[in-house]
């Protein structure tokens, strides 16, 4: 039977692409440091599993397809204390940053629009946007330029007539770019110039170590173009909350993007009960603990990379994720060879090989995306491996 070629043009992820070869290492016996996924291992707060244990009604109903109230509330006063003032109608809870990008997809895209795109880019982006028959124009970066991108003679060539909207992220997976003010409001000036979308995916919000945390939404001047994507998961380390929100003024994107919502009903009530209770409870001192962390995380994995001969890479300044580029053919050959033949004491690691990242896949086949989500002193053994790695690897191909 015939598959779409929506979903044909898509990939698999990267970070879940070698999970079996991962499993046959761990049936081996060898201990895996997965640099690979975006998970990480802060605990996630205790008012979340207090919010939800302390749920009493009879009855899980659906919530109203918005989202609960009391979430949507949260969610408002989060964003006053950003100076960002929002009616419940700007928002919309989502099943993760995810769903809301799918939705804002949907909604903006038809059958051969595009979407410009910083490369590299979050591989999913990928998914969400060919599954609606839209297109990634990668506005293209590079490792000497520290992954910068946003200037008029950089983007401007590449809007068309098929150009819908600029997808940023910020801070940056995989890059750890954070956009800065000026940034900001070129990228507003464009959007409203051309008549563009202007999709920030700010669900690293908190997590800066150069500047203040920042969001789009306050370039009020650019709001019917603005769309920002949202989610508890990294900022509160509840990823399998599945909670976030697709947030714009733009009511008549809302109130196209209320069918879908509609269509799926709701998403789930007990998470959003939990996520509200964390919106209310945990504020500047717990981010700030959270962002601490992730800093000396990025700090212990910048200065082991530092000692492999050969690797070159940006320091993040937010997020927790950094490119390098390796001195090796394929990244991707690499990752099986420390998964399928090498080991360090009964040790190996993993990554997100850099191919995924890009459009053009040649172009990222050197290089790596690391996820900084384990303490200070597996991130240093882990990098350690993949240094020792490297060194088998290249004197195995050389043979
Ligand atoms: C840049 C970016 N956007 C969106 C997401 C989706 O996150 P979630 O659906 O868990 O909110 C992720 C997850 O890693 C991400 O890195």
């Amino acid at each position: 039977m015939k598959l779409s070629s929506k979903i044909q043009r898509c990939g698999l992820s990267p970070m879940r692409q070698f999970y079996p070869r991962e499993m046959a290492a761990r049936a081996r016996g060898v201990r895996v440091y997965h640099l690979n996924i975006g998970q990480p291992d802060v605990e996630t707060p205790r008012a979340f599993f207090d919010a939800v244990g302390g749920f009493d009604a009879p009855v899980v109903a659906y919530p109203p397809a918005p989202g609960e109230e009391r979430y949507v509330e949260a969610l408002q006063t989060y964003y006053a204390g950003l100076g960002c003032s929002l009616e419940k109608e700007d928002i919309l809870a989502t099943f993760g940053g995810s769903e809301a990008l799918e939705i804002a997809m949907a909604c903006i895209l038809d059958e051969g629009d595009e979407v410009l795109v910083p490369e590299p880019f979050y591989p999913n982006y990928t998914t969400f946007i060919n599954v609606t028959g839209g297109r990634i124009r990668p506005i293209p970066t590079s490792a000497e330029e520290g992954y910068r991108f946003v200037s008029r003679e950089r983007i401007e060539p590449l809007i068309n007539q098929r150009t819908r909207a600029i997808l940023v992220t910020t801070p940056g997976n995989p890059t750890g770019v954070v956009l800065s003010s000026e940034e900001m409001r070129l990228l507003a000036d464009i959007a409203k110039e051309r008549d563009l979308f202007l999709i920030s995916d700010e669900v690293y919000r908190e997590i800066v170590y150069t500047g203040e945390k920042a969001t789009m939404l306050a370039y009020s001047d650019a709001a019917e173009n603005v769309v920002i994507i949202d989610s508890v998961s990294k900022r509160f380390s509840t990823t399998g909350a599945r909670v976030g929100a697709l947030i714009s003024r733009n009511r008549e994107l809302m109130g196209q993007a209320m069918k879908w919502a509609q269509g799926r009903l709701c998403i789930t009530a007990l998470d959003q009960i939990g996520a509200a209770r964390m919106y209310e409870t945990l504020g500047e001192e717990y981010f700030a603990s959270v962002r601490e962390e992730y800093r000396a995380r990025k700090d212990a994995t910048v200065v082991a990379l530092a000692k492999i001969p050969g690797v070159r890479f940006t320091s993040p300044e937010g997020a927790f994720y950094l490119m390098a580029t390796l001195p090796v053919d394929d990244t991707e050959k690499l990752q099986y060879f420390l998964l399928d033949e090498f080991q360090d004491r009964g040790e190996t690691m993993m990554y997100a090989p850099g191919a995924g990242f890009y459009d053009d896949p040649e172009q990222g086949r050197n290089k790596i995306r690391l996820a900084c989500v384990r303490n200070a002193a597996e991130l240093t053994r882990a990098v350690e491996l993949l240094g020792i790695g490297i060194e088998a690897y290249n004197r195995k191909s050389e043979k």
